[in-house]
């Protein structure tokens, strides 16, 4: 049965001034790799994506966003329409407090910037937004993965999350290929090196089989 898919993507931007910002490490690829599978399998496909250099895939409809509260306001205004959320954004942990109009100075030797904590969409979904439908976490831990990801799952309320071991150089961020093990509330399912094309329709699979 075809399914309206949510998919988050990218980095999210959060400005210090007018020409700077902080940002997290994430091309985008795999989260619009899933939104591309979901829409050529035939399902209605929402992608909520923060900045990348990348095209977006056919039959998607497309919401650009730079912050993550941008990217929290969007989720709570289009989740309710989907069956299945899949939260692959690499979302800013933290954003400046104060964001001046005018661009910086570097008058002084150290320059401290206060930062506030963002929402955390993932973890507003069921509480927050009262998703009911299957949903799907990413993780990318450097050490403890499964333990790590497993404590997501349950602190988030996701149907499975995707772990990946990010300490790996061959695998993951700007890569094609991804090496990841689906991580369920009483076990795993480790999935084979394969490009990120060939994962996303995997992780699709399995997510309608939830
Ligand atoms: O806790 P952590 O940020 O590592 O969790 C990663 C998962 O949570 C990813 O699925 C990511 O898209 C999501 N997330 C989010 N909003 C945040 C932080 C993370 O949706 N503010």
């Amino acid at each position: 049965m075809k399914k309206h898919f949510l998919v988050t993507a990218g980095p999210t931007h959060e400005p210090l001034d007018p020409v700077r910002y902080l940002t997290n490490r994430s091309s985008g690829k795999m989260g619009y790799a899933l939104a591309g599978a979901a829409a050529h399998e035939g399902h209605r496909v929402t992608l909520i994506s923060g900045p990348c250099n990348l095209d977006v895939p056919d039959g998607v409809d497309y919401l650009p966003v730079e912050t993550a509260a941008e990217m929290y306001h969007a989720v709570s205004r289009y989740i309710g329409k989907a069956q299945v959320a899949i939260f692959a954004a690499a979302v800013a942990d933290y954003r400046p407090v104060n964001v001046p109009e005018q661009k910086i100075k570097k008058t002084g030797d150290t320059l401290t910037l206060e930062l506030v904590k963002n929402p955390d969409i993932l973890g507003s979904a069921r509480e927050v937004f009262g998703f009911k439908g299957t949903l799907v976490g990413f993780a990318a831990e450097t050490e403890n993965v499964i333990s790590n990801a497993r404590g997501k799952l349950q602190r988030k309320g996701c149907d499975f999350v995707v772990a990946n071991d990010v300490s790996r150089k061959d695998i993951g961020f700007d890569s094609s290929e991804n090496e990841v093990t689906l991580v369920y509330a009483e076990h795993e399912v480790t999935l084979p090196k394969e490009d990120k094309y060939q994962l996303s329709l995997d992780i699709i699979e399995k997510a309608l089989e939830v």
